[in-house]
């Protein structure tokens, strides 16, 4: 799209906006006139509104049957659970009325060379009318590992209601977010109303764990199932604070391993200690050498590519609703790394990070263990920002390393490994498709919603953008204190409910987009 056409575009979403701020005026002032100037396709907002609300015990109780089911995609034992989450999901489109596939994308290569089968792919469509848009909702239905040992308070797959909050593991990422958008779709079934849009699904099962055979499957549905396809809808984030949000961008990743092996076999420190160079001692000293307490990435070259900060960015990040005592509480940290709100904002979402996960090979058992560990590995990974390029990052990474450690002339080896290379994602906030974003946060809340934007990564977004060269936003209904992927994972049942409302509104909004431009 050329910019002219892009600038017309939004004009016209502007004006579709202001026309339908009207009618909305005039549903609130004067309900019997608007019916008998409506047309047949009116909006009908406060039927479906109402509809949703009445059915709420019913949508939570769904969720409790979908959290009941432990679709970790990271423990293999888990997978016939796993399998078993494709079904259910599928059967329930199926129900709907919806033209369902479970897709085959292949086996999974296990460490030790067995293969295992990936979870299926379900996609669905319902209505299939070439003069209204199409939109396509990805969602992910498999979770995190969760056990009640690591610190739940509830049986992480019961999901438990307290005090409004429904405690479980999946309940926000991502299982009330795809449960919200197929009861969206149900509500205009059940009374009887035409979708606005055509809505399209591709649910996965293995997005917790890297997104397997994702993009080999949509690259060859590029023609097919993708073909009509004109958006892309991901709702895999959240909140920001209590106000709604739209989602404009979100990090990548690198994650590298680091291994340094030395003796052929563990040592006794006792009987060896002092007589060799230890591969731990090495390890601990380069990464050592990655990030400054400060958080000054060290690693030349990483800081140098980060695209500066912009006036409308700190204008942006200076209204959004975001309270910092609230975010120090929740994670329970004394002092945070910045102590104004556009630094911490910018340093959550627009610059690169350092973080070190773990040590393979490190004793880390209760108790004492006198040993020296012939080999370990290090596990860090670097968030990444416009303009980073992770094939770039990968050889400044190595070539740092590689040159620290040979300034320690160590006898051990050192092996530096990138097994993730992530690029991030940012959408332009000028896109209708955000224009009907906050229209439909207007409808449902009464409010504008702020534009964020996401420190964790969502591959496939870049996918989305780059190869099948779709329109991508990120619309979250979760909460920002839902704890993904920690402890306590809930999502609050006004968010639940609200956000399926949200939905609701978004796809009529959807329909508002001006169609021969595209
Ligand atoms: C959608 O409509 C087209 C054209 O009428 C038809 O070829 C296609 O099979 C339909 N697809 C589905 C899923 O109904
Ligand atoms: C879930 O928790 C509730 C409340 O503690 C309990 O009554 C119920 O039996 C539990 N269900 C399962 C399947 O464990
Ligand atoms: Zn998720």
């Amino acid at each position: 799209m050329s910019r002219q056409q892009h600038r017309s575009l939004v004009c016209l979403a502007e004006e579709m906006s202001h026309t339908l701020a009207v009618e909305k005026m005039n549903l609130l002032v004067l309900p019997s006139i608007l019916l008998v100037i409506s047309t047949a396709h009116a909006f009908q907002y406060a039927e479906l509104a109402q509809y949703i609300d009445s059915h709420q015990e019913e949508y939570v109780e769904v969720l409790r049957n979908w959290v009941a089911i432990e679709s970790d995609s990271s423990n293999i034992l888990k997978r016939p659970d796993l399998h078993r989450m494709m079904e259910i999901t599928a059967q329930k489109l199926r129900l709907m009325g919806g033209t369902v596939e479970l897709v085959d994308i292949g086996v999974q290569e296990l460490p030790g060379g067995q293969m295992i089968a990936l979870p299926k792919v379900v996609t669905a469509q319902f209505g299939n009318d070439s003069n209204k848009h199409t939109v396509c909702v990805y969602g992910h239905v498999d979770v995190q590992p969760a056990k009640l040992e690591d610190g739940w308070a509830t049986d992480p797959y019961n999901l438990t209601d307290i005090n409004g909050n429904l405690y479980g593991r999946g309940a926000s990422d991502n299982k009330a977010p795809v449960l919200a958008w197929i009861h969206a779709v149900e509500a205009y079934q059940a009374l009887n109303m035409e979708l606005p849009v055509n809505v399209k699904f591709l649910i996965e099962g293995m997005e917790e764990t890297g997104s397997n055979g994702l993009d080999a499957m949509i690259l060859a549905q590029r023609d097919t199932f993708f073909s009509d396809v004109d958006y892309i809808i991901i709702s895999d984030c959240s909140w920001l604070g209590q106000r709604p949000a739209l989602t404009y961008g979100t990090r990548g990743n690198c994650y590298f391993f680091a291994e340094v092996e030395g003796p052929k076999q563990d040592l006794h420190s006792g009987v060896y200690g002092g007589t060799v160079i230890e591969p731990m001692t090495d390890l601990i000293g380069i990464l050592d050498t990655l990030i400054t307490p400060s958080g000054k990435i060290l690693i030349p070259g990483i800081r140098e590519a980060v695209a500066p900060l912009s006036d409308e960015e700190w204008k942006l990040y200076q209204d959004i609703d975001f309270d910092m005592d609230n975010y120090k509480n929740k994670i329970g940290v004394s002092q945070l790394m910045y102590s104004n709100k556009v630094d911490l904002l910018a340093h959550m979402w627009r610059y690169p990070t350092v973080s070190i996960h773990g040590i393979e090979g490190a004793f880390s058992d209760p108790g004492t263990k006198t040993v020296i560990p012939a080999k370990v590995t290090a596990k860090f990974s670097i968030r990444q920002v416009p303009n980073m390029d992770p094939a770039v990052v990968k050889k400044q990474v190595s070539d740092y390393l590689h040159s620290v450690f040979a300034k320690r002339k160590s006898p051990n080896k050192l092996k530096v490994t990138m097994v993730i290379g992530a690029k991030p994602w940012l959408a332009d906030t000028q896109h209708p498709l955000y224009e009907a974003g906050k229209a439909a946060a207007k409808t449902v809340f009464g409010m504008d919603p702020d534009l964020i934007r996401e420190g964790g990564t969502i591959p496939i977004a870049r996918t989305f953008q780059d190869v099948m060269e779709k329109s991508i936003i990120m619309l979250p209904i979760g909460g920002f204190d839902d704890g993904l992927h920690s402890q306590n994972e809930k999502i609050s049942r006004y968010n639940y409910i609200e956000g399926t409302k949200l939905f609701i509104a978004y796809l009529n909004e959807v329909a508002q987009i001006k169609k021969t431009v595209m």
